[in-house]
């Protein structure tokens, strides 16, 4: 596995959700791979335990943990400067960490809705989940857009958003976690087309279920071996689009050991497509995007 996977040795990423599941086993593997990591998390105790224990194992300062809640995008500046005052510079941005469903809105039950008030819904799932991860996308793209290209690379910088397999095939129930991965998702096509060739990419792993401490306990051991993706697996797939590999806007999904690309357009778009691309060059023309 790490012979295919590009070089990252002397870059420096930026995890949210670092203390723990993906974003913790990614600090990892791309510390062992010479990198040098800003683990950030609300749970700061945890962060900094597994900053410490990473930083014993490599014998050198070679990740930082800070507090960040992703809500707050002042965190995350913060979180920035330090580790840029650390290390230097930050080459990626892995906009990771994030929640399951909250209950959104009171239980479905028509027998005693007209003596309950209609309330305002509970939106935590999606301001951690999506507008978190917004946050790490804002700050990622204006700091790429204030550094020069790492010359190794040629990359002025790669964000890497985590979603889920459902914001592919939506699961019933889930109804904000399935809005917010999927928000994501179109969040990159969208945002990684406009970036081409700027020197910054975007892609975007959706990982199927996956034995990480947001699943309840025993939750993975009710479904078949065969459908629950290893860490590993989803963590590979995290750095396959990093160092100077030019991957941009995909969106990469795992289920058991296996990963794929989602393409986002049915057939029905190629009827489309040349009226498509010309509202695509107004609506841009009308915000100044381009000439
Ligand atoms: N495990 C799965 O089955 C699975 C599948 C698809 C997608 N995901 C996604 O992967 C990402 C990582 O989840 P995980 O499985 O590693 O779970 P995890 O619970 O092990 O890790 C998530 C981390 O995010 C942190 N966090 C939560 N809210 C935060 C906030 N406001 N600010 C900063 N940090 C915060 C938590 O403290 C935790 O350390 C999430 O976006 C999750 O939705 C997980």
């Amino acid at each position: 596995m790490k012979t295919t996977l590009p070089e990252v040795s002397g870059d420096v990423a930026f995890v949210t959700g670092a203390a723990s599941g993906f974003g913790l086993a990614l600090s990892k593997e791309l510390v062992s791979r010479g990198a040098s990591v800003i683990m950030t998390d609300i749970n700061e105790d945890g962060c900094k335990k597994a900053a410490a224990e990473i930083n014993e194992k490599a014998g050198k300062t070679a990740a930082i943990a800070v507090k960040v809640d992703t809500t707050h995008f002042e965190d995350q500046l913060s979180a920035y400067e330090l580790g840029k005052e650390t290390f230097g510079r930050v080459d990626y941005f892995f906009a990771n960490a994030g929640i399951t469903e909250r209950q959104w809105l009171p239980l479905f039950d028509p027998t005693t809705s007209s003596s309950r008030p209609i309330t305002k819904p509970n939106a935590t799932t999606l301001d951690i989940t999506l507008d978190g991860q917004l946050n790490t996308a804002a700050l990622a793209l204006q700091v790429f857009e204030r550094q020069e290209p790492n010359p190794r690379t040629g990359f002025r910088g790669k964000l890497v958003i985590t979603s889920s397999l459902t914001a592919i095939w939506p699961v019933k129930g889930l109804s904000l976690y399935c809005a917010a991965k999927a928000g994501v998702v179109n969040f990159m096509r969208a945002t990684a087309a406009y970036y081409e060739n700027k020197g910054i990419t975007i892609n975007l792993i959706a990982p199927g279920l996956t034995a990480t401490p947001i699943l309840p306990p025993n939750f993975a051991a009710l479904f078949d071996d065969n459908f629950i993706c290893p860490v590993e697996l989803v963590v590979e797939q995290m750095i396959s689009v990093l160092g100077s590999r030019k991957d941009n806007g995909r969106t990469i999904c795992t289920m058991g050991k296996e990963a794929w690309d989602n393409v986002p357009h049915d057939p029905m778009f190629e009827k489309a497509r040349v009226q498509y691309e010309k509202m695509e060059y107004e609506f841009g023309k009308g915000m100044g995007l381009w000439e």
